[in-house]
């Protein structure tokens, strides 16, 4: 069985800068949606999953409603979160935080570390 240490999950470049990525991972057999996003040099990653109703993030496969302010904005019922912190600053779930996934950065490639 292979670690989930080992897994690359994309270039840094594949990263859309405004709106971010999914990927698809592998965790217990079963496919889950990973969203992406580039913060300057940093990259955050997050289940893509809504914690209000447990929907994803995206309006459209890979697709994000990021804002210029740094906030991503979940499509089903507006939920504003801050993409340094996961942090749901407006909308029905304030208060409550994306599900921070935790990676890494070498050389230029994201890697899931579990
Ligand atoms: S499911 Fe995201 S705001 Fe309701």
């Amino acid at each position: 069985m292979q670690s989930q240490r080992q897994v690359i999950l994309c270039p840094i470049e594949d990263i859309d800068p405004e709106h971010g990525r999914e990927v698809q991972v592998e965790v217990s057999g079963r496919s889950e949606g990973l969203a992406l996003f580039r913060l300057g040099e940093r990259v955050v990653a997050y289940r893509n999953i809504c914690p209000h109703q447990g929907r994803a993030l995206s309006w459209a496969p890979g697709e994000f409603l990021c804002e210029p302010d740094g906030s991503l904005v979940c499509p089903h019922h507006g939920a504003r979160f801050e993409l340094v912190t996961g942090r749901c600053i407006a909308g029905p779930c304030a208060g409550s935080s994306l599900s921070e996934v935790t990676i890494r950065l070498e050389n230029g490639m994201v890697w899931l570390e579990s």
